[in-house]
């Protein structure tokens, strides 16, 4: 029997109850400080993201080096990117909230990686077709934040690998099959297409560099699963003639199930609220979804209720929460038993069907340029 508090999380795989501090300590990454949280809401003009000031980023790599060359003047990029599996879903807007909101806040320039190469290797029941299909769709959808098009470029592995193939040359001829092996745990039967993977999603990581003819740093937001690719990137980015990326890492979120029923592709339809959802659907899953709620009116008056395991409290904290006020009144009316788990979801559906209502005119938008930023050629022949 594996220990209760086992857990797994890898780029392929994430399972059990993870212990963020002990995780974080296994893959070797550094904790986001209140200092360097001070610091970032210095350079955003007094301002810091929901998602950075309730805990979901909470790790990173490099951050203060490449916030000091900010800060003197030297800009950097931003990079995430989306393995097309599926629908989106509201978390996995995480990476690309905080994104949108640093490219506002700091004009910086986006690179958006859409990897339906990866989840063809990846996922066995998904045709080539479905992959790139759904590498469209989620691309819009993720342009529709707001995304500045003048801004913002795409990697769209299958379209864009003659950008990509000259630097991934290069990234694949220092990466040993060992070292991949020893960091995802591949087994004889895993496909070549997995084990060169890692070359094609550290490519976005130097290209700037590589079209500019000079060092430009790359700052990544991510889902803490992400690392693993970008430990190996970090390996043999000197060697290459370029600076280590700096990431910011966040949490898993749990899904409408509760964490027991986590998964990071949202395979069980119900256990997440995808961004094609209708209005109704919508309003079901919120209504059936898991909460921190007590067995009876009686009790939770009494007791209050347990917002750390509740999915409700999840989707306040990511992005429903419109002010930081409200989501201390949600958080504290939960827990004193004033606030009970049918109003509070009530209180949610409205917002995230506000949300959606917004997001599909966005996204309508968004398809008129979406083409116009994928990058299709190498900016040198060589
Ligand atoms: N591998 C990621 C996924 O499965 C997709 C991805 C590509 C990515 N490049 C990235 C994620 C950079 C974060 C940052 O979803």
């Amino acid at each position: 029997m594996p220990a209760p508090d086992e857990f797994v999380v890898t780029p392929y795989e994430v399972k059990g109850k993870i212990d963020y501090d002990r995780l974080r300590e296994q893959f070797g990454t550094q904790e986001l400080t209140p200092e360097l949280l001070a610091r970032i809401h210095h350079l955003a003009g007094g301002e810091l993201h929901p998602l950075l000031t309730r805990g979901i980023y909470y790790s990173q790599r490099d951050l203060a080096p490449l916030l000091d060359g900010y800060a003197n003047g030297k800009p950097f990029f931003l990079y995430s990117g989306r393995g097309p599996s599926g629908p989106l879903h509201t978390s996995h807007l995480v990476p690309f909230d905080l994104c949108l909101w640093l490219q506002r806040r700091l004009g910086v320039p986006m690179y958006i990686q859409i990897t339906d190469d990866e989840k063809f290797w990846a996922r066995s029941g998904l045709t080539r077709e479905e992959t790139a299909r759904w590498g469209l769709e989620n691309l819009y959808d993720i342009l529709a934040l707001g995304f500045d098009p003048k801004r913002t470029h795409v990697f769209f592995d299958s379209r864009s690998i003659a950008a990509l193939y000259p630097l991934a040359i290069r990234v694949a001829r220092k990466i040993s099959y060992s070292n991949v092996k020893a960091v995802f745990g591949f087994s004889p039967s895993t496909n070549i297409g997995l084990i060169f993977y890692t070359a094609l999603q550290s490519v976005p990581c130097f290209w700037p560099s590589w079209a500019e003819g000079r060092t430009v740093p790359c700052l990544i937001p991510c889902g803490i699963d992400q690392d693993p690719h970008f430990r190996l990137t970090r390996d043999v980015a000197e060697g290459l003639g370029y600076p280590k990326p700096s990431l910011l890492h966040s949490k898993m979120i749990p899904g409408l199930l509760g964490e027991g029923a986590m998964s990071t592709s949202g395979s069980r339809a119900d256990d997440a609220l995808f961004l094609n959802d209708p209005p109704k659907v919508v309003e079901q899953k919120l209504r059936a979804a898991f909460t921190g709620g007590r067995a009876t009116v009686e009790e939770q008056r009494r007791l209050g209720a347990t917002p750390e395991v509740c999915s409700i409290w999840a989707l306040w904290r990511t992005r429903f929460a419109e002010s930081d006020a409200k989501f201390a009144e949600v958080t504290r009316t939960c827990k004193s038993g004033e606030l009970l788990c049918g109003d509070c979801k009530g209180q949610l559906i409205e917002r995230v069907q506000r949300f959606y209502e917004h997001h599909a005119a966005a996204r309508e938008k968004a398809k008129e340029w979406a083409e116009s930023v994928i990058v299709t050629s190498a900016p040198q022949p060589l």
